[in-house]
Order: structure tokens, then C-alpha cells, then sequence
């Protein structure tokens, strides 16, 4: 039987997880009021009552509403550092973390301030004994040209972000929406990985555009994979990276997709295992871990093996990952 202990205690690597979505109520509530921002609850309890969710887009909706307390550069620090803290005491050793700058620029808050207050908390995460890399996503539900845009204000940026993601809202809003963005992208020299989330009108489409024409190296979530065993095989072989988040997917479709995790894991896929929107999910990663490890009944070396994935598909040195494994 394995212990929540040496879940906890196990040292791993997070790379599926928003800092928008780590923003605690509690926090939240602190910055509403520093920014003079009328939220209409002004408990704990009462903004927890609002994260019931039935679907990806009723969690956005709240997801979105939560971020208007971020206003400048100090509120981005503080939001990832508190991720930091946490993540500390799961023993996360590495963390490739997301953010979504069209979701402040729209509200009127500069880029800079995002990317200044987040990459600063980068590197104060280093004294917490936590190497952090920054992945700027986009909106797929905004335009090939916003995403593009930004792309170029960040350009100013490049060695402070590591990779480009896409997240949002998946439905008709395909990955090849966004092909010549991430191409370009490749070849500026970033690391490239995509959302394909639980249960979309067109997952396995989806899927198959991010393996075969965007050539990510990492799918986030993915797992509807699962149905098409030719693209399962192609995933093994090319140790394509997926990052899996069970609370997550509890929370937008009733399901952990445990089963499918586990079948996934057994078939060679590198499945690692991740926290998403842990304010939101009310789970951090050993949490996601220990969940997942109940409900499927996983062995110690299984465990184990989820963790070594995580450094595995890591966009680290093979130097660097031979320090963790
Ligand atoms: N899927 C899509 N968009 C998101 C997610 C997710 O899991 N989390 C935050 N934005
Ligand atoms: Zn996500």
C-alpha cells in the first residue's frame, strides 16, 4: 500500500498546471480588495461555492471572472509564488508553468506587467529549491491573429519563455487554426505544446493535426487517444509527453478517466500527472497523484514511474534530467 506520505515526498516534475488557476480565494479575496475590485463575495466560503462546474466551459467562465483581481506586476508575482510555496511542500523539483497574457491584455493590464511579475517569481523559486520555466499559451477562442500579435510582444521576451501552448476553449477551434503561428514558433526556437481536452466534438482530429501537422512535442490532457490505437502506437514510439490531470477532468466531465490513465500508462504512453487549476480543483499534484493511485489501484514502481516520465518529457537538459532520476 503506498502512503499519501510518499506521494507527497516523492520528487517530481509539474508541466500542466495555469498559474491563473492556482489563484486561492484567499488570495483573491486580498488582491480585490488591494485593487479595489467589488467581487460580490467577500468569503472564502463564498467564492468556493462557485467552483461547481459541468463542463470546460463553465470552469472558464469562472476561470476568467476569478483573474480580473490581477492587476500589475506585484499581483502576478504573488500569484506564482504562492504556486511555488505549494508546490514546495509536494516536493515539486521542476515546474513548467502556463499562462494566458491574452486574458489580462484584454482587460487593459500591459503584457510587461504579466511577464515581469511571472518571471521574476521564476527566479525567487530557485531559492525555494524549485527550477521554473514559463510557457506562454494562447487563446484558442480569441483570433490566429491576437494569438499573433502577441507572439510578437513577447518576442522582446523569448529567453524568459521556454514554450508555447494553447488553451481555452477547444470546441471549432481546431490546433490548425493556429499552424503557421506554431510554426513559426518551432523555428524561433520554442518548445511547442497543445491542449487537447477530455471529450471535444473532434478529439481524436484534434490529436491527430497536433501529432502529425503542429509536431508537438507534448500533448496537455489528450487522453481520447485512446480510440485510435495507430495514433497510440505513433505517441510510443515518438515519446510524445502527456500530461494528465484526473481532478481536472473529474471536475469537467464527472470522470477521472483513471481507467484510461491507467491503460495509457501500461501501454508505454509517457503519462505524467499534473494539478491543472489546482485553486479551482482543490488538489495539488501529489493530491492528483494519490487520487489517481486509489482510484486504479497503482503499484509503488508505477508511482514511481509517473514521476520519472515527468522528468523525461521535461524540456530540460539530459544532463539536467540525470540529476532528478
Ligand atoms: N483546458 C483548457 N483551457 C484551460 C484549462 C484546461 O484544462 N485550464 C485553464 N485553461
Ligand atoms: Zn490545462
Amino acid at each position: 500500500k503506498v502512503t499519501k506520505e510518499f506521494i507527497y515526498g516523492m520528487p517530481k516534475a509539474e508541466l500542466h498546471i495555469h498559474l491563473e488557476g492556482s489563484l486561492e480565494p484567499e488570495l483573491k479575496l486580498k488582491l480585490a480588495k488591494k485593487n479595489n475590485i467589488d467581487l460580490g463575495m467577500d468569503t472564502v466560503e463564498a467564492i468556493k461555492e462557485t467552483y461547481q462546474f459541468d463542463d470546460l466551459s463553465s470552469f472558464l467562465d469562472v476561470y476568467y471572472q476569478g483573474m480580473e483581481v490581477l492587476q500589475d506586476r506585484d499581483d502576478f508575482y504573488n500569484l506564482a509564488m504562492e504556486y511555488f510555496k505549494t508546490a514546495q511542500k509536494h516536493n515539486v523539483k521542476y515546474a513548467e508553468v502556463f499562462f494566458d497574457p491574452q486574458a489580462h491584455t484584454t482587460r487593459g493590464v500591459a503584457f510587461e506587467e504579466v511577464i515581469e511579475g511571472y518571471y521574476k517569481a521564476t527566479q525567487a523559486a530557485k531559492k525555494l529549491g524549485i527550477k521554473a520555466n514559463l510557457i506562454m499559451c494562447f487563446l484558442r477562442d480569441m483570433s490566429a491573429e491576437s494569438a499573433l500579435e502577441h507572439y510578437q510582444m513577447a518576442k522582446a521576451y523569448q529567453d524568459w519563455i521556454l514554450g508555447i501552448g494553447l488553451d481555452s476553449d477547444e470546441r471549432d477551434n481546431p490546433p490548425l487554426k493556429f499552424a503557421e503561428l506554431f510554426k513559426m514558433a518551432k523555428n524561433d526556437g520554442y518548445k511547442i505544446t497543445m491542449h487537447c481536452d477530455i471529450d471535444q466534438k473532434d478529439s481524436i482530429k484534434h490529436i491527430e493535426a497536433v501529432l502529425y501537422q503542429i509536431g508537438a512535442q507534448r500533448i496537455d490532457h489528450g487522453t481520447n487517444i485512446i480510440e485510435d490505437q495507430s495514433l497510440v502506437d505513433y505517441a510510443v514510439e515518438n515519446e510524445i509527453g502527456f500530461t494528465k490531470c484526473p481532478v481536472s477532468n473529474r471536475f469537467v466531465t464527472g470522470d477521472l478517466k483513471s481507467k484510461e490513465i491507467k491503460s495509457l500508462l501500461d501501454q508505454g504512453i509517457k503519462v505524467t500527472i499534473n494539478s491543472d487549476d489546482p485553486a479551482y480543483f482543490q488538489s495539488y499534484i501529489s493530491d492528483d497523484i494519490y487520487t489517481l493511485a486509489q482510484a486504479v489501484e497503482l503499484t509503488k514502481a508505477e508511482i514511481i514511474q509517473l514521476a520519472k516520465n515527468s522528468f523525461e518529457v521535461a524540456w530540460i537538459s539530459e544532463a539536467e534530467k540525470k540529476n532528478y532520476l
